[in-house]
């Protein structure tokens, strides 16, 4: 890999069972924090890594994913009719002029490599990212993935976001064996998905942020079903060990699981928090809540 990564791949035709009956008409990626949906969070980590083309892998139940990132011309006259400059902006600028988004459709849920497969004919011969916008990661002025896109162009590597999770968990991750780490990055030699405490080569686990060398796709074409009978990500990325450098990176930032209750809560509470008008509002109603 010699590239910049210029495109993005956001798989978000999951079910988010979690989270009915909101997400009977809801898709999880559009589940908010505070005001902002999560995915927004995602494209702008991706856009601030460099990525012009984001391609979102979607299935029919999620119009309201391309819905929010559609123009909305009658808002957008009626805003501007009545000189609301500033929520104007907002809704304009959910993309920055010269992004583009692309839709395509995972017809049935048959895994995450396979939801990242449906991407290829857009993706073409070029690394690319892959963002799971469940994990939040929040690091201001340097996201995790554009300290990934760094590491990815100075090592020409493909690059994985790891991080530390107590050893009861790895049954919820890909969890990965490496070489000694130099500063955030090292070697990745193993990777399985979702192992048993018991047999996990580590507690180091994969978090939503992927960049990969485009051979993956041809690798992810052959592979049949893993854990849970799905097509796993993760298999193709064993499989990319043998052929390719592939590093886990442990990113700057801190990362909020939006893809469960409780993860969801803590990045409200956080986002509450240090909400440049709400903090100290929020920090006030929490406080008197927990003084009950
Ligand atoms: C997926 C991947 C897993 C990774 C996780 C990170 O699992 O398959 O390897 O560790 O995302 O959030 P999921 O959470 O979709 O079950």
């Amino acid at each position: 890999m010699t590239q910049r990564i210029r495109k993005a791949v956001f798989p978000v035709a999951g079910l988010g069972t979690r989270f009915l009956p909101a997400t009977k008409t809801v898709p999880k990626e559009m589940m908010p924090i505070i005001d902002r949906p999560l995915i927004q969070y995602a494209v702008d980590e991706a856009i601030e890594a460099g990525c012009d083309t984001l391609i979102f892998v979607t299935n029919r139940y999620k119009h309201a994913v391309a819905d929010y990132f559609d123009k909305a011309y009658e808002l957008e006259h009626k805003l501007e009719r009545s000189g609301k400059k500033a929520q104007l902006d907002l809704v304009r600028y959910v993309l920055p002029e010269g992004v583009r988004a692309v839709f395509v459709t995972q017809a049935e849920a048959l895994g995450l490599g396979h939801a990242v497969l449906c991407a290829k004919p857009v993706v073409g011969d070029e690394p690319f990212a892959v963002l799971l916008p469940d994990d939040l990661i929040w690091n201001r002025d340097n996201g995790a993935l554009k300290q990934m896109a760094d590491a990815a162009e100075a090592s020409k590597a493909s690059v994985i976001a790891v991080e530390d999770v107590p050893r009861e968990k790895t049954g919820s991750y890909g969890i990965v064996a490496t070489d000694a780490f130099a500063h955030r990055e090292a070697r990745i030699r193993a990777i399985v998905e979702k192992p048993d405490p018991a047999v996990a080569p580590s507690n180091l686990a994969v978090v939503g942020r992927y960049i990969l060398n485009p051979g993956i796709f041809r690798l992810l074409e052959t592979l049949p079903p893993g854990a849970g009978g799905e097509i796993q990500l993760t298999d193709a990325i064993a499989a990319l060990l043998a052929e390719d450098a592939v590093l886990a990176y442990r990113f700057e930032g801190k990362r909020f699981d939006c893809g469960t209750h409780i993860g969801l809560i803590e990045a409200i509470v956080e986002f509450a928090l240090t909400h440049d008008n709400l903090g100290e509002a929020a920090r006030t109603i929490m406080q008197k809540a927990l003084d009950r």
